[in-house]
């Protein structure tokens, strides 16, 4: 019996100090939330919904409720000015639409990517994902070197000697609109663009044949989409893996970043036994992927990691984003009439009859730019980036401490009236090669040594698709195609934009 009560004393003394523990411990997490509060409530934010998690209830209430987030920004912008600060337990961030602290912060190196939002992307729920590839590389030198390798890939005369398969993939695309118009079936011309984008990718960065207009059953797509979903529930929500009702949704988003993985190993490991064997191979991304490894007897884990990480972000970066931009380009033009004759005559001036879209021509074909430009500022498919700020500065005569993180939203500059007039009207005219250029406020490539190293590829590819489309079909938009976007972090239009789709004339042959 003592030894009972011993035990129990023994006990119930490990729990009480336990309690204590936890109780001291939560008092002195408060204290520092009480003093980060302090530290940066001098910085103009909305009001917290809780002393403990800040702003998140408002995140999750404006999530559940259908609406894009985004949304939410603008209007606190709107409302709080150039920089308005946000909480969520003891992080602050920041929101920036300084037209010149964008110029400082994002056309140096000297402020690096955020931990907040790029760790989250190394890896999805312990699932290695882009790792330290060049999207979410943060360390400086790890990066350049990397970039220096990849440049090659997207040299101009290099793109240019891809017009070929630009022109290929997007006459496989036109080649089944046709049939879909032969059968007057309705097309989500939202998945056409993301297979046609997706062959695109594979074919000219891996040298792949994927056909995914003909062969449904490539798990690619679906992978991407659920990496992506994954990834803004990873980066956003710290509690989100805790709630048991996400656990099946964590297992397939793993799986699904596994299988790019997996796939790139493969694809990786076929190039290397073709280098080995002195074949022929292209100067595309893979063989510039396999040059940031070094050589084969140097080889490491580390490096093998690294290729696999650029492989991933290759296929993320390279592809959603233009389908998405397309796809909302096709929208907009299928409410707006008048600019759709305007841009269709451009094309039938510099095309007439011709199949082949040279890179002359698209030099040529400077509304449709204009239409490109004005869809990538209403809907910017990737719609930010986000720094560490590692020195105190001052934005608009507020003091901001060091150690902070900034972000900075296309999204959110691209509607405000005090950069653009009339900001929710689609119009090309803004982008006139005689207008005057946005300061700092329109970035849907990021700017400065960060920016998009595909953003030449994406538009070239862009043009293409897109002039084919207007050259070859008339498309008229189903009832409720219009402003319905679904908010995955990337911009994507939720109703998948369902069209119905003629022939205008008879197809295309000459050269
Ligand atoms: C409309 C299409 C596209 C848009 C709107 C877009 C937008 C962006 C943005 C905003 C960034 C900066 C991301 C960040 O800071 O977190 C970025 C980076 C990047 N993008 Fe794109 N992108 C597009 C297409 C492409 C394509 C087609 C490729 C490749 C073929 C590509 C490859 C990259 C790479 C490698 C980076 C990282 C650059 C670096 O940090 O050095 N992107 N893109």
């Amino acid at each position: 019996m003592a030894v009972f009560c011993f035990i129990a004393g023994c006990f119930g003394y490990v729990l009480t100090s336990l309690v204590v523990f936890l109780v001291i411990a939560f008092l002195c997490y408060c204290l520092y939330i009480k003093y980060i509060h302090l530290k940066y409530d001098h910085i103009p934010g909305p009001p917290r919904d809780s002393f403990i998690f800040g702003h998140f209830p408002t995140f999750s209430r404006e999530r559940s409720n259908g609406r894009i987030i985004h949304d939410k920004f603008l209007e606190w912008s709107e409302t709080f000015g150039p920089v308005y600060r946000l909480n969520g337990l003891h992080v602050v961030t920041l929101f920036v639409t300084c037209p010149d602290t964008t110029k400082e912060v994002l056309m140096s190196p000297k402020y690096p990517k955020d931990t907040l939002v790029y760790k989250h992307l190394f890896n999805l729920f312990g699932q290695r994902f882009m790792g330290n590839g060049l999207v979410t590389a943060r360390d400086h030198d790890l990066w350049y070197r990397q970039r220096r390798i990849m440049d090659p890939a997207f040299s101009s005369l290099y793109l240019q000697s891809l017009m070929g398969t630009f022109n290929e993939r997007a006459d496989m695309l036109m080649d089944k609109l046709g049939e879909m118009a032969d059968t007057n079936t309705a097309t989500s011309m939202l998945h056409m663009f993301n297979c046609v984008t997706l062959d695109v990718i594979t074919k000219v960065a891996f040298g792949v044949d994927l056909d995914l207009l003909n062969d449904s059953d490539t798990p690619f797509p679906k992978a991407i989409e659920k990496c992506l979903k994954g990834s803004v529930h990873h980066t956003s929500d710290k509690t989100f893996q805790l709630n048991p009702k996400n656990w099946k949704f964590i297992s397939e988003v793993k799986d699904a970043a596994k299988l790019l993985r997996i796939t790139g190993r493969q694809w990786i490991n076929k190039r290397k036994m073709a280098v080995q064997n002195g074949e022929d191979v292209p100067k595309d991304i893979l063989t510039q992927i396999l040059k940031t490894a070094g050589s084969e007897e140097k080889m490491g884990k580390d490096d093998e990691e690294l290729m696999l990480d650029n492989f991933v972000t290759f296929f993320i970066a390279g592809q959603e984003t233009t389908a998405n931009q397309l796809a909302f380009a096709v929208m907009e033009l299928g409410r707006l009439p008048e600019i759709l004759a305007k841009i269709k005559q451009e094309v039938d001036d510099v095309l007439g009859m011709k199949r082949e879209i040279s890179f002359d021509h698209l030099g040529k074909m400077t509304y449709l730019s204009q239409v490109l430009k004005e869809t990538l500022r209403l809907y910017p498919t990737a719609p930010g980036t986000s720094r560490s700020i590692p020195k105190n500065i001052v934005i608009d005569g507020i003091h901001i401490p060091a150690g902070t993180t900034c972000f900075f939203n296309s999204y959110v500059c691209g509607r405000m009236d005090k950069f653009f007039e009339d900001p929710l009207k689609f119009d090309p005219e803004r982008f006139h090669p005689d207008a005057a250029k946005p300061y700092y406020c329109y970035y849907p490539f990021a700017l400065g040594p960060r920016s998009c190293l595909g953003q030449n590829f994406a538009k070239m590819e862009a043009k293409v698709v897109m002039a084919k489309l207007l050259q070859r079909f008339d498309f008229s938009l189903l009832p409720g195609q219009s402003f319905d976007i679904l908010d995955t972090g990337t911009l994507r239009p939720k109703s998948g934009v369902m069209c119905n789709i003629r022939h205008r004339g008879p197809t295309p042959t000459g050269t």
